[in-house]
């Protein structure tokens, strides 16, 4: 490789640059699902000549919102068992997100944890291993249960989108709504007594909270799961928190909150559960 073309590419690695999608721009959020029509136009119509005009690519007519919901719905509920929701997720080709990342990122833990928490979306190295916060946020994550004495075996653990956004982008509304139903299927199928959502994204699209997360963070809500009602909180989340250390004070006290709460809901259990 030549001396110019290796200083572009740590140029371009300097400048954050952790993914090539393509010569040509495409519209992810067109992606057009497995039953859609061919976006290449039939051979016969292609034209042979080199100097004939390309004729329009024909746009593939991107799915609504409420049937991408639809379909996701029926999927995640044909699961019973966090594995055979897994398999469905692999199986699931509404989400846009699923072309650019290197794999699915499903939950990490065991159905029956006390508590689950629900993140954002895979980063780089959740991408690469296919388990979701083991970077720098999951690491800080690990030290924030070890402080309320939880193991990262003792909870459940996953994200609001299950494919790394390119660039680490917010997750769209349209990739978030694709997902939600399996989301809400694993927290059923994890079945926790408490719900925590760690960053505004998790937080509004779980809880509906509508204010900023430095307001709604710290505050028991409840959350919907089933037929059963679970507590549920919004938390800064640990990305956030390493870019601002000085937050950790209000992270501890949410930790705390949690702490309380868990050991009140073992205090209520009966004997023997
Ligand atoms: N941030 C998230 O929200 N989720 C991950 O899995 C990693 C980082």
């Amino acid at each position: 490789m030549s001396d110019s073309l290796l200083a572009l590419l740590r140029w371009y690695a300097d400048m954050g640059v952790d993914l090539a999608v393509g010569e040509e721009p495409r519209d992810y959020l067109a992606h057009a699902g497995p039953q859609a029509a061919p976006v290449v136009a039939p051979a016969s119509v292609v034209p042979t000549s080199p100097t004939a005009p390309i004729p329009p690519r024909q746009a593939a007519s991107a799915p609504s919102i409420e049937n991408l919901a639809r379909d996701a719905a029926r999927a995640a509920a044909a699961a019973a068992t966090l594995d055979e929701l897994r398999a469905e997720l692999e199986r699931f080709e509404g989400c846009g997100l699923k072309t650019t990342a290197t794999q699915l990122v499903f939950g990490d833990g065991r159905a029956g944890a006390q508590v689950m928490f629900v993140g954002e979306a895979p980063g780089a190295d959740e991408d690469r291993q296919g388990v979701p916060f083991v970077g720098r946020a999951g690491r800080l994550l690990n030290r924030m249960l070890a402080a309320i004495g939880l193991a990262r075996e003792d909870v459940y653990i996953s994200n609001i989108v299950p494919w790394r956004p390119p660039g680490n982008r917010t997750p769209s509304s349209l990739e978030t709504a694709a997902c939600l139903p399996f989301t809400r299927r694993q927290i059923e199928l994890v079945g926790p007594q408490a719900l925590i959502c760690l960053g505004a994204p998790s937080a509004q699209t779980l809880l509906g909270i509508k204010e900023g997360i430095t307001r709604a963070r710290g505050r028991w809500l409840s959350y919907q799961n089933g037929d059963a009602t679970i507590r549920a909180m919004a938390m800064l989340h640990p990305a956030y928190l390493l870019r601002q250390p000085a937050q950790k004070a209000l992270a501890w006290r949410d930790l705390r909150l949690l702490a309380r709460e868990l050991e009140r809901l073992r205090a209520e259990q009966p004997a023997g559960e």
